[in-house]
């Protein structure tokens, strides 16, 4: 059977994604006590989004050069303006509900300082715990509101989530072909994980309880998905990543 490279399936899959815009348009409004619930977490999550992920695209391209795969570039561009767009819809809601954007915020600032020098393999790697983490948030979210239509954006949002797991999980495969020492590096990635689970909870908490988890099975959501990523990466690394996608997130 040919074998696509994983850049231009994923550049293909972006652009059918993009295609499709959100379903249900329905502009109803948050219930009552949402605006200090989800506003100031929303927000969050809404810049979070809207990065333009320049260092990660830069780190892409290098990347998929030189190792063959020239198509992962425009994949990781298309991946971006998926993120972006979601922080579009979010932002709309937030707007309609008259809450304010953010600008900036520490967490975020963090996040975006520790991307920044890391390249390509370990780029993913943070990236990857970020988008974890906004499966169960989203969830939770969903859970959260009355709204129908801030349900039917957590909605596509986590279709959307899903498959970037399955991007990164071919991504940190690609990367893993040429390193060492996996056993330690997944033991360190779980690690990450576990304390970035501290820090969303710190932050996210009362959203996420009110979504139906406690620090304990968030945690284990989170680190049951990266599991999921680890097991795609590990297929992704020995070239079935087509056959062995994470089924946490099918
Ligand atoms: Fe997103
Ligand atoms: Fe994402």
């Amino acid at each position: 059977m040919r074998e696509w490279p994983a850049g231009m399936v994923w550049r293909n899959h972006f652009r059918r994604s993009l295609l499709e815009e959100l379903e249900a348009r329905t502009r109803d409004e948050w219930g009552p006590g949402e605006r200090e619930l989800l506003g100031p977490s929303l927000a969050q999550f809404q810049l979070g989004e809207s990065s333009d992920g320049r260092h990660l695209l830069r780190y892409a391209r290098k990347f998929g050069e030189a190792s063959g795969d020239t198509w992962l570039g425009e994949a990781m561009a298309l991946f971006i303006e998926e993120e972006n767009r979601h922080a579009r819809w979010l932002g709309e809601f937030l707007k309609a509900q008259g809450y304010p954007l953010l600008q900036r915020c520490w967490s975020d600032a963090v996040f975006r300082v520790l991307r920044k020098g890391l390249g390509f393999g370990l780029m993913a790697g943070v990236l990857v715990c970020a988008e974890i983490v906004a499966v169960p948030y989203y969830a939770a979210v969903r859970e959260a509101t009355a709204s129908r239509w801030l349900k039917a954006i957590c909605t596509r949002l986590l279709r959307d989530e899903a498959m970037h797991l399955r991007f990164q999980a071919t991504n940190l495969g690609a990367v893993w072909r040429r390193w060492e020492a996996l056993r330690l590096l997944r033991g360190g990635h779980k690690a990450l994980m576990a304390a970035i689970c501290v820090v969303v909870w710190g932050e996210h908490g009362e959203v996420l309880r009110r979504g139906g988890y406690t620090r304990l099975t968030f945690t284990a959501r989170c680190l049951e998905l990266l599991e999921e990523v680890h097991a795609g990466a590990l297929a992704a690394q020995r070239k079935e990543w087509t056959a062995r996608m994470p089924a946490a997130v099918r």
